[in-house]
């Protein structure tokens, strides 16, 4: 009897978590979640995935992952073969926000909880996790508009299918609307990158310093692979040094912010975004709601789908600043500052 009793107990206690619909007992051994990244060539998401499998190891789940590189096509495909795998949560990095619809719902459908990684997949039962991508674009445009308050600028904005591109869009004209309306800034070029790719945003700012006789003050670019792809057109001119933004603290941009040749890197720390999401995949899959996930939030989108989502904070990383970012040991004090003149950053000194 007190053996039948103590079994007892103890399935109790293995089901408590589970949620009232949960009729099966899901435990952390059971547990794979299936990341689905959409380019994974870009420096960030190493440091984002390494962060999701650590946190994953330390609860027991499994990692299993797939990288569309930048094709919409193939992710629906990988979508497909992580829940084929065995996934019981999904990771998404979406390529195309509304072409990776049919991947969620069959995964919805088939009770396989969907977090959307860091760029919204506008469905009520996925759940949003990110950085405020406005307040991005905000901190970019205030480092650039103090380094330059008049003249051209240039907007060299993230992937049309990316709906973070237009976040930080919106951030970034908030921010510089009055100067423009006023006429003291002038936007003499404005473009999408194609897949955020660096050589794509290179391409359209040659293009856009020709359009305009090199005559660009400033350059508003969305993240730190694109100001990568800015500065290398601005280089070929002898431009380079204008004010250029970015975001992501990649370690090429962070020594560029040293050297003086990128005035911002807004810093989100991937590590604490990916170790949130893997977190977030365990509970789900667990059978916790999306609601009750600890620190979710209500928040509707643009399209007016009501989500539950969690926010991180991002921080803008200048010269002033820099060893911010050193002394989070995202990156080494010699990488961040190779060849910067060590009067003007302090924290190269
Ligand atoms: C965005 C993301 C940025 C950047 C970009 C290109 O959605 O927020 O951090 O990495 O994609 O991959």
């Amino acid at each position: 009897m007190q053996g039948f009793r103590d079994f007892t107990r103890a399935a109790a206690a293995l089901v408590v978590g589970v949620g009232i619909a949960g009729a099966t007992v899901v435990q952390a051994a059971d547990i794979t979640v299936g990341v689905s990244w959409s380019n994974f060539q870009e420096e960030r998401w190493k440091t984002d995935e390494a962060a999701m499998k650590a946190a994953l190891e330390a609860a027991g789940a499994a990692y299993i992952s797939t990288d569309a590189q930048s094709s919409t096509a193939k992710q629906l495909s990988d979508v497909e073969s992580l829940i084929a795998r065995g996934a019981t949560a999904l990771i998404i990095l979406a390529q195309d926000a509304s072409a990776i619809t049919p991947a969620v719902n069959k995964a919805v459908q088939e009770g396989i909880p969907v977090v959307g990684y860091d760029r919204l997949i506008e469905n009520p039962d996925a759940f949003y996790l990110t950085f405020d991508n406005v307040e991005v674009g905000r901190m970019q445009a205030r480092a650039v508009l103090a380094a330059q308050p008049k003249g051209n600028y240039v907007f060299i904005k993230g992937s049309a299918q990316d709906p973070n591109a237009d976040f930080l869009h919106g951030g970034q004209v908030e921010v510089l609307k009055e100067a423009i309306d006023s006429g003291d800034i002038k936007v003499v070029g404005e473009q999408y990158t194609d897949g955020w790719l660096p050589a794509n945003a290179q391409r359209n700012m040659e293009q856009i310093l020709t359009a305009n006789d090199n005559k660009v003050d400033a350059v508003v670019a969305s993240n730190d692979g694109t100001a990568g792809g800015v500065v290398a057109a601005l280089t070929a001119q002898g431009l380079e040094g204008i004010p250029v933004s970015g975001q992501d603290g990649d370690h090429a941009a962070l020594n560029r912010v040293a050297i003086g040749t990128q005035t911002v890197s807004v810093w989100k720390d991937a590590r604490e975004l990916g170790k949130a999401a893997a977190n977030i995949a365990v509970a789900l899959a667990k059978g916790t709601a999306p609601v009750d996930v600890e620190g979710a939030q209500k928040w509707t989108s643009p399209g007016g789908v009501e989500m539950d989502s969690i926010f991180l904070a991002p921080v803008p990383i200048t010269r002033d600043n820099l060893n911010v970012v050193i002394d989070a040991g995202w990156i080494a004090k010699d990488a961040a500052c190779k060849g910067a003149p060590a009067d003007k950053v302090a924290a190269c000194n």
